[in-house]
């Protein structure tokens, strides 16, 4: 079959999307993702959850089916209308009995997974299917469905299942520690015919798998930068699913995000305190400065400021933090923490700070504002994670002239370029890079950044380099274009 020659038109499918609902980076991505390909030239359009900050923000709603009951909801309506900001035509599944709640999209608010996820995110992929076999917006069926982790799986198996779909499934594993695995004899909820419930489907050591299901049934399946992908293939990245991925072979590839050029810019952004960019290096002393204060650290132009944006999961590896934080203390440095997860190294950190008032400032929660004044008034931020699928903080780093401090996994391994063991920074240097997940590793490269750090020319030599990097979307748009034609062409 030949591609057509009308640019492609693709159906992301989701459960968040930065600035109304967001968890971590998929909500960055869902956000600008779709931009970048509509500005590349794509029809790009997004199929959301009714979550209520989605359902109330969108702009020009028309409801285009109504139907019910169906996953315990008696009435579910599809409406389509406009993402405030971006403009990007979206289509909410409005289903208040299963997404009308307080809480995050997959917790309530006391931190407990919803009952009722599989028919919740079921419900998502559901939608999503019918509208790739164009049958709840027959005037715009998409070429290709485009389902971003396990929330959003289940329609690559509802199209397989669904004999009338044209369209091509392309399925992106943003984080594959987080698999939505349901019990067995739930399976019969989903109303998918009894032959999806085996190994080469969505069956997971006697669990349902949505992760599965889009592992298994997408035409293509994609990660978030080259070396995850790789990395997934190996038992230590696996999750238990590296077999699934091998047997995929070429139809897995990463393709490393980028950054939201609107929302991350030193020189536009109006969080901080003073705006700045590569020829203006003052305002970023000015931001390190109003940090000190609001975070109610001692203000000191010349000590060394490490900034952490993070969830508080394992995953990040911000243990390593809490082990190296006596020695940096010791070199008279500061921290500035803000995240939210783990209860244990919340205490953790909340209890540094009380401790060292003056030289750590620790935020349980997240404020976006916070977030961007935090990676501008840092000098550099740490990234020690275990596991880390691409990282977007390194990237926000990057342009901020905030080094980065990583370890070298996955798209952290693929965006910053260590400064060396020498006095002089390679040429090429972003950040810093270690090896191993242990607390003497991060301590040696800590050790490395406080050299440099105290080399005031040579850090700013990096600085700017890092600041130089261009990390855009218009790079994966290009790439996901491409693999969109390819899999047009290659039929579903
Ligand atoms: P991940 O998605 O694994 O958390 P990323 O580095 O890709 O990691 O994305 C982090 C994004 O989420 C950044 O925009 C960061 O500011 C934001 N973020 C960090 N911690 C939280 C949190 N606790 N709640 C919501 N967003 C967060
Ligand atoms: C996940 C990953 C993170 C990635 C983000 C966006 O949450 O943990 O590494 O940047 O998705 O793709």
């Amino acid at each position: 079959m030949k591609a057509p020659a009308s640019p492609p038109r693709v159906l992301h499918a989701a459960a968040e999307v930065f600035p109304l609902v967001k968890t971590g980076g998929l909500a960055d991505v869902v956000g600008a993702l779709p931009k970048a390909l509509n500005a590349a030239g794509l029809h790009t359009r997004l199929v959301l959850p009714g979550l209520p900050a989605i359902v109330d923000a969108l702009l020009h709603q028309k409801t285009l089916f109504t139907f019910g009951p169906l996953f315990g909801a008696a009435r579910i309506s599809v409406r389509l209308g406009r993402l405030p900001f971006s403009h990007v035509e979206t289509y909410v599944v409005d289903a208040p009995y299963l997404y009308r709640r307080a809480g995050s999209p997959y917790q309530s608010p006391e931190g407990h997974e919803w009952p009722d996820n599989l028919q919740r995110f079921a419900l998502l992929g559901y939608v999503a299917a019918h509208l790739a076999a164009g049958e709840i917006d027959p005037g715009w069926t998409p070429d290709v469905l485009h389902a971003h982790d396990w929330h959003a799986a289940m329609a690559c198996a509802y199209m397989t299942a669904h004999p009338a779909t044209a369209a091509a499934s392309v399925f992106t594993v943003h984080n594959l520690a987080y698999q939505g695995l349901f019990p067995h004899d739930d399976f019969r909820l989903l109303g998918l015919p009894a032959g999806f419930m085996h190994a080469q489907g969505l069956e997971f050591h006697h669990q349902v798998s949505f992760m599965k299901a889009g592992l298994k049934y997408a035409r293509r399946v994609t990660t978030v930068s080259p070396t995850y992908a790789r990395e997934i293939a190996t038992s230590e990245f696996g999750f238990g699913l590296d077999g699934v991925i091998r047997g995929r072979g070429r139809d897995v590839s990463g393709i490393l995000n980028g950054v939201d050029c609107q929302v991350w810019n030193p020189r536009t952004d109006t969080a901080l305190a003073t705006r700045y960019d590569a020829d203006d290096l003052a305002g970023k002393r000015a931001c390190k400065r109003a940090l000190q204060v609001e975070l109610g650290l001692e203000v000191h132009d010349d000590t060394p400021l490490f900034g952490v944006v993070s969830r508080l999961t394992s995953q990040k590896g911000l243990d390593l933090v809490l082990a190296a934080l006596p020695a940096l203390l010791r070199e008279g440095a500061q921290l500035a923490l803000q995240g939210s997860g783990d209860a244990a190294l919340e205490a953790a950190f909340v209890a540094a700070a009380r401790q060292h008032p003056q030289q750590v400032a620790v935020r349980i929660g997240y404020d976006e504002a916070l977030a961007h004044r935090l990676i501008a008034g840092a000098d550099a931020v740490l990234v020690p994670s275990r596991f880390e699928p691409c990282g977007l903080t390194q990237l926000y780093a990057l342009r901020y002239g905030t080094l980065p401090v990583v370890r070298r996994v996955g798209g952290l391994a693929d965006t910053v370029v260590d400064a060396g063991p020498g006095v002089w920074p390679a040429d090429e240097a972003t950040g810093f890079a270690f090896d191993a997940a242990t607390p003497a590793a991060l301590e040696g490269a800590l050790r490395r950044v406080l050299a440099l750090y105290r080399q005031g020319e040579a850090w700013e030599r990096v600085m700017r380099r890092a600041m130089a990097q261009d990390f855009s979307w218009d790079d994966a748009a290009r790439q996901y274009a491409t693999l969109y034609r390819e899999v047009v062409a290659a039929g579903r």
